[in-house]
């Protein structure tokens, strides 16, 4: 019976084919838990928010220059590598996670989170900006700390 066999083979590779691509996935998930993307950066992966890949010295040099808004850079305010603020209650930037700092960055642009002195900062960064800035910051070594026996 020709049709018969005809079929069993047809069966035979689509089951292969099934299995080669559940075995390409498992792999693509292992890549992932290799690189949780922390302090990504020039590895060239892209955000969860669909922003394009960060470029580290890009993003450094973006720290470091006077904006036109305000005259001020980055670092006049968050200080060197982001890790010394020029007051207590400015927050640190240095090895915090870049998806979040992309993600304050662009909820400051939009207007979602607001204030006086970090809003203008955000109002002219490009999403290429937004990711260079986090991959630069989050690259940094990390300073962070909680609260914990501070009063
Ligand atoms: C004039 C001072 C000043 C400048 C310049 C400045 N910032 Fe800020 N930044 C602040 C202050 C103050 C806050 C805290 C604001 C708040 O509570 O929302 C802040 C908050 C942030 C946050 C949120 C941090 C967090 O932990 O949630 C990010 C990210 C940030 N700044 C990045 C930048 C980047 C990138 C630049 C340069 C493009 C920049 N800042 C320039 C003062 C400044």
């Amino acid at each position: 019976m020709p049709n018969a066999k005809h079929a069993q083979r047809l069966a035979i590779a689509l089951l292969a084919a099934i299995a080669l691509a559940a075995c390409s996935k498992v792999e693509t998930n292992e890549t992932a838990a290799a690189d949780p993307g922390h302090a990504s950066g020039e590895h060239g992966s892209s955000s969860s928010a669909g922003l394009p890949a960060g470029r580290i010295a890009a993003g450094e040099q973006l720290a470091n220059a006077k904006g036109k808004a305000t005259g001020q850079s980055c670092i006049d305010c968050h200080g060197a590598e982001g890790n010394a603020p020029i007051d207590g209650t400015y927050p640190k930037l240095g090895g915090q996670y870049a998806d979040y700092i992309a993600h304050a960055l662009q909820a400051y642009r939009a207007g979602d989170r607001q204030h006086a002195l970090m809003s203008p900062q955000a109002n002219g960064l490009s999403d290429q900006d937004i990711s260079d800035l986090a991959a630069y910051f989050g690259s940094r070594e990390s300073k962070l700390r909680d609260l914990h026996g501070v009063h």
